[in-house]
């Protein structure tokens, strides 16, 4: 994981008003609820007390109450009352667990992989080309699969016409032109262009320019677009649950209708066409060894892999930066 990132880990809608969420992320066991304003809080999921799991106890007004022994927790991590010693006694902070920063948007909840001090403001999402009039529908589906192999399959136009060969990626265009890549800060814009072998050579990336109205776009650490048309995207958010797998949360979006409810329509089958493709990659990513790949992992890279070459570098200069910071 790299750190002082704000990684997607979870959409808002999983956390409930009234309901309180244990799930894994990045290696660790968090509970997720909300207090009596829908402000969510992120805590360790294990009570300082005597290690039971927060996240199966019960909202208590702004808390939530550990099952085992009452203690209940603000969305801080702060003791708010330890019924064993009374209501008269002033809670005891050395129970206080450990919180994490979380923010929401875009119905996604990101969680701070990181010192708070250093939380930055922006959160990655497409903010400048995803439109309030899109809608979209939304699948998931875990991957036994370290996020980073996840993305980098993302962002491989060579695997097309094989993992894809009866659906996008038809037509047998096996030879790799390019492909044109652009890097902006921490983020990396790609578009594709095979073409079938007819004994040429492929072109060369610097021949080859971004389409605007067709690319994939990926934003460091953990969310890609595939700008599919100007009336049509799809959005992945890999949120990592440890070393050995990744949670997809993969939306179709939309706006190609005037009436919403025609849009809403086409995202719903959008749905299932992302399915399609997704498990088709499913199968051979989960097979690929070592689970987490790095900048020097002994692989023979092509000329194609180019994104994936510049994903793994900039995920190594994040990782080293925030180390020596
Ligand atoms: S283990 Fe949580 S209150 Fe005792
Ligand atoms: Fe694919």
């Amino acid at each position: 994981m790299i750190k002082n990132q704000w990684y997607a880990i979870l959409p808002s809608k999983e956390v409930k008003k009234d309901k309180i969420v244990g799930v894994r992320r990045l290696g660790l066991n968090l509970c997720l609820f909300r207090n009596d304003e829908g402000t969510i809080g992120c805590l360790i999921d294990k009570c300082t007390h005597r290690g039971a799991a927060i996240s199966k106890g019960e909202h208590k007004g702004n808390c939530v109450a550990c099952p085992f022994h009452g203690i209940r927790f603000d969305k801080d991590g702060k003791t708010v009352l330890v019924p064993a010693n009374g209501r008269i006694a002033e809670p005891e902070q050395r129970f206080n667990v450990k919180s994490y920063l979380v923010k929401e948007a875009h119905g996604m909840i990101y969680f701070w992989n990181g010192d708070k001090e250093k939380a930055t403001e922006k959160l990655p999402f497409f903010d400048d080309q995803i439109t309030d009039d899109m809608v979209y529908s939304e699948m998931s589906d875990l991957w036994h699969a370290h996020y980073s192999r996840c993305i980098e399959n993302q962002l491989d136009v060579v695997h097309i016409p094989f993992v894809h060969y009866n659906t996008i990626g038809r037509g047998n265009k096996t030879v790799v032109n390019g492909p044109a890549m652009e890097v902006m800060g921490h983020t990396i814009l790609v578009s594709g262009n095979n073409s079938v072998d007819q004994g040429q050579a492929p072109i060369k990336a610097n021949e080859l320019k971004i389409n605007p109205h067709l690319n994939l776009k990926f934003i460091f650490p953990n969310v890609w677009q595939n700008y599919i048309a100007d009336d049509l995207r799809v959005v992945i958010f890999f949120a990592p649950v440890d070393d050995e797998n990744t949670m997809f949360y993969i939306r179709f979006y939309t706006n190609k209708f005037k009436m919403k409810f025609l849009n809403q329509t086409m995202a719903y089958f959008g749905k299932f066409a992302n399915r399609v493709i997704e498990r088709q990659d499913k199968v051979v990513v989960e097979t690929q060894l070592p689970k987490a790949s790095s900048l020097l992992g002994g692989e023979n890279l092509l000329r194609g892999d180019s994104p994936i070459m510049t994903y793994r570098k900039i995920r190594d200069t994040l990782q080293k930066e925030s180390e020596s910071s």
